[in-house]
């Protein structure tokens, strides 16, 4: 049973360590705000962080976040970081259908933390891995630069 610390709180998931962490997150500790898409590493729903980094959570186990501060959807306004991603979000009506962005919003975040004025190109590297079925781009790259200024 891995001691996972999620959102600020240690909790101990009664699942298996091979279990992936998406999973866990959604029906052990029921924070369903992560999104399952593709299972493979390759939409970015399930976006969640690991020690501030971006990583896809369907394909991570437990045992390999263990120790880790893993913050999800439902914990990334807890700085200022989030809180500027989440209101830039808001401003811009960045969401269409909604299904992609709570792991847009996951990137975005680890993205700003890293690099607090991100160029164009600097945006497109980072959100590569996150698709949008509703081709949000143009307003997701916008918010981003609309944190990034909220932050400056
Ligand atoms: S569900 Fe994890 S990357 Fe698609
Ligand atoms: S907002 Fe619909 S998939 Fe991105």
């Amino acid at each position: 049973m891995p001691n996972l610390n999620i959102n600020g709180q240690d909790t101990a998931v009664d699942a298996p360590a091979e279990m992936p962490l998406l999973w866990a997150l959604r029906d052990v500790v029921d924070l369903t705000g992560t999104k399952y898409g593709c299972g493979m590493a390759l939409c970015g729903a399930c976006t969640v962080h690991a020690d501030g980094a971006a990583i896809r959570s369907c394909v991570t186990p437990l045992a390999a976040v263990a120790g880790k501060k893993i913050t999800t959807i439902e914990g990334v306004g807890a700085d200022s970081v989030g809180q500027a991603v989440q209101a830039a979000w808001r401003k811009l009506d960045v969401a269409q259908c909604g299904y992609c962005q709570s792991g847009q919003i996951m990137s975005a975040t680890a993205l700003l933390a890293q690099n607090k004025q991100p160029s164009d190109a600097d945006i497109d590297a980072a959100m590569s891995g996150n698709v949008c079925r509703c081709a949000t781009y143009v307003r997701i790259r916008a918010a981003i630069h609309e944190a990034a200024r909220a932050l400056a």
